[in-house]
């Protein structure tokens, strides 16, 4: 059995349709990454001596994608793990899958047909002479991009942002903690208490808000310390958002800051909180005291959402349904179609990397927020409220946020020209899923009090993040105080 390959020793893979951007992305990305760049198509074409237009007139398909494999293989068995941008049929040859799975980590490209078709049509592409052809191939191969990313980010975003999202090396795949390790130093394991049967550890930890204190990062720099760990080494956090929060936290402080690892074990956790360095703990308000400080890589496994309780996957199905109202397309269509039932784990997989690749994009546009990342606060105006209100630790934050949801969403169709049927859809994909609308009983000037502290970094104005249709948020709406009044005394209500 081959050693598996540590996450240092994985070439990176950038595959998807024509037109997606391969190139330019994974150029891009191996400029960051300091890694070598390799165009498969062009290494094909120098081995020849020939272009790829006329090997495939001259050869046929099927020599050509012999040559592809062939190319492919030789590439993945270098040292120097390079960026690879690998050409759209690849992923039809099984040979060519399995050694990606071994030594590499895919990045799916997912281009829509319109982009696709109006970026790649032209001279010296073999398949795009015949537009219906090329739609059809379109439709065949998403299945396999599906199949073999361990990343999936929307090719329509600019090359520099795709790269930067795909910097943050957020992957999704079962069993990919087994890479973690390796690279220089030592790798301290930190661990979720609800997962450590399965995760081997140095020190559980654990899970839920408690552990977010002064005591408990307290705690875990004396373990650090004790364990002498020094700059060079890293430390890998395993556990829901609590846990990667106050750990990231500790690397972000410790030695004046350690390199880190973050491997989300809660939906929450594998679609949100870990991706995007904001690390925190609670003082005297919820993550008043924190810093930005980026894991090296976020590893999520989706297998270790197996044991999560049913409330917990709703929580975060709510953040998702959040995502999927900002990044509409493809994200949309899988989160409307979702029951209240566990996914399949090929949808469940999926659901993960598209949300977490819409993440990592945001943050690659805006680390800091600055603009843009304030989009990922759709809902939380009137939901962190009504968390707040309810007392933190009453209402989980995903339950917090599908009453948010509702708000915005009816402010959104006063305001920004939402369709009311989107209202109706989300409201009942939320109730389908166990998930409140409303939270009764609580005073609506509790929750307007709770709000005054966004209110009053706005300037006295209520600001919001709505919706103008599904996949085009619109930021910093200024909301009139009455229609404040009116969706917060409908989130209250029965
Ligand atoms: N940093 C960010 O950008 C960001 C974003 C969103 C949320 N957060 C933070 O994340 C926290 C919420 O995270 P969460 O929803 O993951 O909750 P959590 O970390 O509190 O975990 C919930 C419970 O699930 C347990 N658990 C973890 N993995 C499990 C598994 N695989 N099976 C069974 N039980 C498991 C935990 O031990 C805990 O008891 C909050 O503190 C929030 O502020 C941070
Ligand atoms: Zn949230």
């Amino acid at each position: 059995l081959a050693p598996t390959l540590t996450l240092a020793d994985r070439a990176i893979v950038v595959a998807g349709f024509m037109g997606a951007g391969k190139t330019t992305v994974a150029n891009a990305l191996a400029r960051r990454l300091r890694r070598p760049f390799v165009d498969l198509d062009r290494e094909i074409e120098r081995v020849a001596s020939a272009r790829i237009a006329d090997l495939f007139a001259q050869e046929g398909e099927e020599r050509f994608r012999r040559r592809e494999a062939a190319a492919a293989a030789d590439e993945l068995a270098r040292a120097d793990r390079p960026v690879i941008a690998l050409g759209g049929g690849s992923l039809g040859d099984e040979t060519t899958r399995a050694l990606l799975r071994e030594r590499a980590l895919v990045a799916w490209l997912d281009v829509d047909l319109t982009t696709a078709w109006s970026r790649a049509a032209g001279p010296g592409r073999p398949l795009t002479a015949d537009r219906a052809q090329f739609d059809r191939l379109w439709g065949e191969r998403r299945a396999g991009y599906a199949a073999a990313a361990d990343a999936i980010v929307d090719a329509g975003a600019s090359a520099t942002s795709i790269a930067g999202a795909l910097a943050q090396q957020v992957w999704t795949r079962s069993g990919v903690l087994e890479i973690a390790a390796g690279g220089d130093g030592r790798v301290f394991r930190i661990v979720d208490a609800a997962v450590a049967d399965r995760v081997a550890s140095d020190l559980v930890l654990d899970g839920g808000e408690a552990g977010k204190s002064p005591a408990g990062l307290e705690q875990l720099w004396r373990a650090l310390a004790d364990a002498g760990l020094e700059r060079s080494d890293r430390v890998l956090a395993v556990g829901g958002g609590a846990v990667t929060d106050v750990v990231g936290l500790a690397a972000a402080t410790f030695r004046r800051g350690i390199a880190w690892i973050a491997a989300p074990t809660t939906l929450v956790g594998q679609v949100d909180a870990a991706i995007g360095g904001k690390t925190a703990i609670d003082v005297a308000a919820k993550n008043d005291v924190g810093a930005f400080w980026t894991p090296q890589a976020v590893l999520s496994d989706p297998e270790l959402l197996a044991t999560l309780p049913p409330a917990e996957w709703s929580a975060g199905f709510a953040e998702c349904l959040k995502t999927a109202l900002l990044a509409g397309g493809p994200l949309w269509e899988l989160v409307r179609g979702m029951g209240p039932d566990r996914p399949s784990d090929s949808s469940q997989a999926e659901l993960v990397r598209r949300c977490a690749g819409f993440k990592s994009l945001v943050v690659a546009e805006d680390p800091r927020e600055s603009g843009l990342r304030a989009i990922l606060n759709l809902g939380h105006t009137v939901g962190h409220g009504v968390e707040s209100a309810a007392g933190y630790g009453a209402l989980r934050h995903g339950e917090a946020v599908a009453i948010g949801l509702v708000a915005a969403l009816r402010l959104s169709t006063k305001l920004a020209g939402l369709d009311q049927t989107v209202v109706d859809e989300v409201s009942e994909l939320l109730a389908g899923h166990g998930l409140p609308r409303s939270a009764p009983g609580l005073a609506p000037a509790a929750v307007l009090a709770a709000m005054r502290h966004d209110k009053k970094r706005a300037a006295g104005t209520h600001r919001f993040v709505l919706l103008e249709s599904i996949g085009k948020p619109v930021r910093e709406v200024e909301v009139p105080d009455d229609l404040v009044d009116e969706v917060v005394a409908a989130a209250v209500r029965a």
